[in-house]
């Protein structure tokens, strides 16, 4: 039966993580995988998370199963932390939460609810997207299309293209949307256009999945949600998936979760009874130990002002990464046109440069980005800036200006 199996190519990410790790280089530098480093480079545990940690090790009495929905107290929190005390689609009991394997976890379940009530939707994604978007929501049989999104050239958004694009959606479509600090290109909607792509999305009677992986890493925890509130207020049905990964840290854990919101209390109902089967089919219950944590930390004013307060060092060390990279490539390459990079949110932005480029920054310079140029700051340090952007001078040099995409 195998024989029908040739060998797939590693995912682009996690084979580029495998690439850093066997490279001896001590000069490398990893741009690559979205996780947050410190200063010395470590990615490491949140001290609200082994405490956390400590205090659910010590309560707890069994590991029997919990549910397929996970931890009640988590996924309330959960609502509660996305959607605001006192949203009206909350109060009007028309939101389901459950937990899910991480962020991923989440997305692929509400691929699956969407294939279950609406086999023939079309799926829209931005153009660029994150790498493991497409497999894993057009892995459930959903047609996927793209949607103009942003020019890595220009290092501007396409949000006249965008919309252009979405207006061609047929009722009942799925947009997928990035809630904040998007990936690959860091680049989001502000308000004003937010609330142009809501009307968009209203008269068109499209429906939104919002992927939230990055909570607190674009302003804060409040400000980073924003447009999701918004969103959840103004359609009747939207889709949210979360993740734990990065704003607690708790990357191999898995947390996630997925929120619905439906058009009545009946409607959320069997919604949620389609959720629990589809995640009973693929997993059947989602593991336990990083949402306990989670929900400790979301629970324990103490812990969660912790959280807030690491939340805080993490986003500040990647704004000031931006700053000095963007001031090192301006010296470096004697050119002024690096303060997107700046002015860009989240761990990731899109450098410009073709390919063959990002090639010759890993196999000459060991400096590591997924092809697209996709590179995550919170690998530069004060240490190896001048390195990274003298590398990179060094190599559009090579071919000046020409070495753009353009
Ligand atoms: C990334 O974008 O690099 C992260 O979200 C890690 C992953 O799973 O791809």
């Amino acid at each position: 039966m195998f024989k029908q199996l040739n060998r797939l190519n590693p995912d682009a990410i996690l084979g580029l993580m495998a690439k850093f790790r066997a490279d001896p280089s001590p000069a490398k530098v990893d741009l690559g995988v979205g996780v947050f480093r410190d200063l010395a480079g470590n990615t490491p545990v949140l001290e609200c998370v082994r405490r956390a940690e400590r205090t659910v090790l010590a309560a707890q009495t069994t590991k029997s199963y919990v549910t397929a929905a996970g931890r009640e107290e988590f996924n309330a929190a959960v609502e509660a932390l996305v959607l605001g005390g006192s949203h009206p689609a909350r109060s009007g009991r028309r939101v389901r939460t459950v937990q899910a394997p991480g962020g991923c976890g989440a997305l692929r379940v509400g691929a699956e609810l969407i294939r279950a009530a609406a086999p023939a939707t079309t799926v829209y994604v931005s153009d660029p997207t994150w790498g493991n978007h497409i497999p894993l929501l057009g892995s459930s049989g959903l047609r996927l299309e793209r949607y103009p999104y942003y020019d890595p050239v220009t290092h501007e958004l396409r949000f006249e293209a965008m919309l252009e694009r979405l207006e061609t959606a047929a009722a009942g479509d799925v947009v997928l949307l990035h809630a904040c600090c998007h990936n690959p290109s860091g680049a989001d909607l502000g308000a004003h256009q937010w609330e142009i792509l809501i009307d968009l999305m209203q008269r068109r009677r499209l429906v939104p999945f919002l992927d939230l992986a990055y909570q607190g890493f674009g302003e804060d925890l409040e400000a980073d949600v924003a447009a999701v509130r918004s969103v959840a207020e103004s359609l009747p049905e939207v889709l949210i998936a979360t993740s734990y990964s990065k704003n607690l840290g708790l990357y191999r854990e898995r947390v996630g979760a997925l929120i619905v919101v439906s058009d009545s209390e009946s409607r959320a109902d069997a919604v949620h009874s389609h959720v629990l089967q589809i995640a009973r089919s693929i997993y059947s219950m989602p593991p336990d130990h990083g949402a306990a944590i989670a929900a400790c930390i979301f629970a324990d004013p103490e812990l969660r002002a912790a959280w807030v307060g690491e939340l805080a060092v993490m986003r500040t060390r990647i704004q000031d990464m931006r700053a000095l990279l963007a001031r090192h490539l301006c010296i470096a390459t004697g050119e002024d046109s690096f303060a997107f990079i700046e002015a860009q949110r989240g761990m990731f932005s899109l450098l410009g440069v073709s390919p063959s480029v990002v090639d010759r920054l890993r196999d000459e310079h060991h400096i590591y980005m997924t092809s697209d140029s996709r590179m995550n700051l919170a690998g530069i340090m004060p240490h190896n800036v001048a390195y990274v952007a003298d590398a990179i001078a060094a190599e559009l040099g090579a071919g000046g200006a020409r070495m753009k995409i353009a």
